[in-house]
């Protein structure tokens, strides 16, 4: 099943929205030396929203990202996730699935393999990187090298580790990067088809009119 075929699958719940934030984000500000990344940003996201997050570039939407993903300290504020710092959530990878701007993959490795390390660490059985190899449409490169992937590939085999744990939460940072007319088109619908369950979390730069700040867009 593909991303855009389990999109159209998942059903739309009623009380989407209705309960506590799954991201809550105040006064977050985050300096590196002379450069303020992100400056006093305060947003919070229910679940079952789609959410995108604009700016031009260099506006702090990744490192508001990686904050929230605990990958970086604020300054100053907080980024929570389920109401937790992320390093204190229990059972992160079931929580939060993620993408962000660089991934990070073994070259030696076949996607199969890379899923299959994620899986088990995890503690994910190892069927399940069988689905999600299906739903990112990465069955038939599976067994090649990550090395020998193209970018969109990669971005596919990412997609496929944030959504191993089947998450609750998840944040994508350009997730159509690299993607071709179809698969970034299936991305788009599988958030839009997804909102019922879950709050999905995007970055993405869009330059015109071009705020000072990032911007949320649910
Ligand atoms: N590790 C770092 N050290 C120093 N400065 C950093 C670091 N990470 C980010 N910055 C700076 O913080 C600012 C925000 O960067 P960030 O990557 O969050 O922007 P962005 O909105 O994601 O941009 P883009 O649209 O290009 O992806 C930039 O000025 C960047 O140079
Ligand atoms: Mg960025």
């Amino acid at each position: 099943m593909s991303l855009d075929d389990r999109a159209r699958s998942l059903p739309v719940s009623a009380d989407a929205g209705a309960r506590d934030p799954v991201v809550n984000v105040n006064s977050l500000t985050k300096r590196y030396g002379e450069v303020v990344a992100v400056d006093g940003l305060t947003f919070s996201l229910r679940s079952g929203t789609v959410t995108g997050f604009l700016g031009p570039n260099g506006a702090g939407k990744t490192t508001t990202l990686r904050l929230l993903l605990g990958l970086a300290q604020p300054t100053a504020g907080e980024a929570l996730v389920f109401g937790r710092r992320y390093r204190d959530l229990d059972d992160p990878a079931r929580r939060v699935g993620a993408v962000l701007e660089s991934s990070d993959f073994h070259p030696g490795r076949s996607g199969r393999e890379h899923l299959r390390a994620l899986a088990l660490a995890a503690e994910i059985p190892a069927s399940r990187v069988e689905e999600v190899l299906a739903l990112v449409e990465l069955v038939a490169a599976a067994g090649r090298r990550v090395k020998t992937y193209s970018l969109g590939m990669r971005q596919r085999l990412a997609l496929a580790g944030a959504l191993l744990g089947d998450p609750a939460l998840l944040v994508l940072d350009e997730p159509a990067n690299g993607l071709d007319p179809a698969g970034s088109a299936g991305c788009g619908a599988f958030c839009a088809g997804s909102r019922s369950r879950a709050a999905r979390c995007s970055s993405r730069a869009i330059c015109s009119p071009r705020p000072r700040r990032p911007s949320i867009k649910s």
